[in-house]
């Protein structure tokens, strides 16, 4: 049922506020004036113990989820001790990369029946590692075969393209972080600072969501575009792939997400006045370095679209060159869940002045339950 909307991509992008917080829903514990806020994930609660001990964590997924798992990985290095690698389900497959009995394997799934991610799992089970699923379906392979897990409980999700899981999921791997990182008196501050942002969170993505008719306003500027890329870095480097992930398969526009880090590197060859590029310069610890790959795409004369904490266009495009996209500034580790909402606007309105299929993309399925 899409209720007011035209398409189930609209209605679950503007479903977030409420499937966060049901994503949220008595695993967020606020204590009295003496107790300590806490995170509570009872599919979890008996194997803490192992996940700390475990040599690394592992992360694997494919497309979107792969992605929140990557804009999660900084906050789980930096609570849990533990160091955190990526891989996406086929290419470890395909190359039969290590996976250890001292590891823990932690499987990301929307659908739960991801071929891919589904193999993955039954070879890292044969490979002695803890598996933990983070899906969004009760009952689905990935959670029937994992050891255990945490359910995202976002409702389902309808749209090929996953918007509400998305952010979900990467509010669950903070909560995963949190869990893990424990009671440890050195970031207790850090830790309290992530929960009240995780409580505030579904306010900040309404309030991010009022800029659906800025995004309408920009997809019709972009509509005859031959190529989008997405420069982020940091906590928004899966931003930048995610948000490019979105336009491509749903608008059928190239585009692609890179780390700005290196820019330099080669994609700034591609740079001059006919590309249009978006680069995420939120406030954190990477800002500064985003000021300057600001101006050097500018130098180049690249057409800019900036998005900034609100009140920071200034800093953020100096001389006013290029569009602003202004969003709410939250804790720097909770920022993608932000960040991300303006372009899944701006994929989706795409996508309609394109006059494609928005829910249905073509050659597409919204489950991919073949290799
Ligand atoms: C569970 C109940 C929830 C109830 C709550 C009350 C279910 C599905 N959830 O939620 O309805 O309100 O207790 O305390 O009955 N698991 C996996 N792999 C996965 C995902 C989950 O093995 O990929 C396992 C977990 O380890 C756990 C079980 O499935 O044993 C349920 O997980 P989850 O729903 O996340 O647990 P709770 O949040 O405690
Ligand atoms: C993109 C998209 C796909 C899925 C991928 C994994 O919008 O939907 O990239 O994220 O096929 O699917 P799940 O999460 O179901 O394993």
């Amino acid at each position: 049922n899409k209720g007011n909307y035209e398409h189930y991509m609209q209605k679950e992008i503007h479903e977030q506020p409420e499937s966060l917080k049901t994503t949220m829903r008595g695993r967020l514990i606020r204590g009295g004036s003496c107790k300590a806020k806490t995170v509570l994930l009872g599919g979890l609660k008996d194997h803490f113990k192992t996940i700390r001990r475990s040599r690394r964590i592992v992360f694997i997924g494919c497309g979107t989820s792969y992605n929140a798992a990557l804009a999660a990985r900084p906050i789980l290095e930096e609570l849990s001790g533990v160091p955190v690698t990526m891989e996406i389900a086929s290419d470890l497959l395909d190359r039969q990369g290590p996976i250890y009995r001292e590891d823990t394997a932690v499987f990301v799934s929307q659908s739960g029946e991801t071929a891919d991610t589904l193999h993955a799992l039954e070879y890292a089970l044969e490979n002695g590692a803890l598996c933990v699923g983070i899906t969004n379906t009760v009952g689905s392979a990935i959670a029937r075969h994992t050891h255990c897990g945490v359910h995202i409980n976002a409702g389902a999700e309808i749209g090929v393209a996953s918007t509400k899981a998305y952010t979900s999921q990467i509010v669950v791997m903070a909560m995963l972080a949190l869990a893990i990182g424990g009671d440890s008196i050195t970031s207790q501050t850090r830790r309290e600072a992530i929960i009240d942002g995780l409580f505030d969170l579904p306010n900040k993505v309404r309030e991010v969501l009022k800029l659906d008719q800025e995004m309408k306003d920009l997809a019709k500027l972009l509509i005859a575009e031959q190529s989008l890329l997405v420069f982020g870095r940091g906590y928004n480097y899966a931003t930048a792939l995610e948000g490019a992930l979105k336009v491509k398969e749903v608008a059928l526009m190239h585009s692609e997400g890179m780390l700005a880090g290196e820019m330099k590197h080669g994609p700034l060859a591609l740079v001059d006045e006919n590309l249009t590029i978006i680069v995420i310069a939120t406030r954190d610890s990477c800002f500064s370095k985003q000021q300057s790959v600001i101006q050097q795409l500018h130098a180049r004369k690249g057409r800019l679209i900036v998005m900034c904490s609100k009140g920071d266009a200034v800093s953020a495009c100096p001389g006013g060159f290029g569009r602003v996209i202004e969003v709410p500034q939250v804790e720097d580790c909770l920022q993608p869940v932000i960040n991300i909402v303006p372009l899944q606007l701006l994929a989706y309105h795409l996508t309609v002045l394109r006059g494609y299929n928005v829910d249905q993309p073509r050659n597409l399925a919204k489950s991919v339950t073949t290799q």
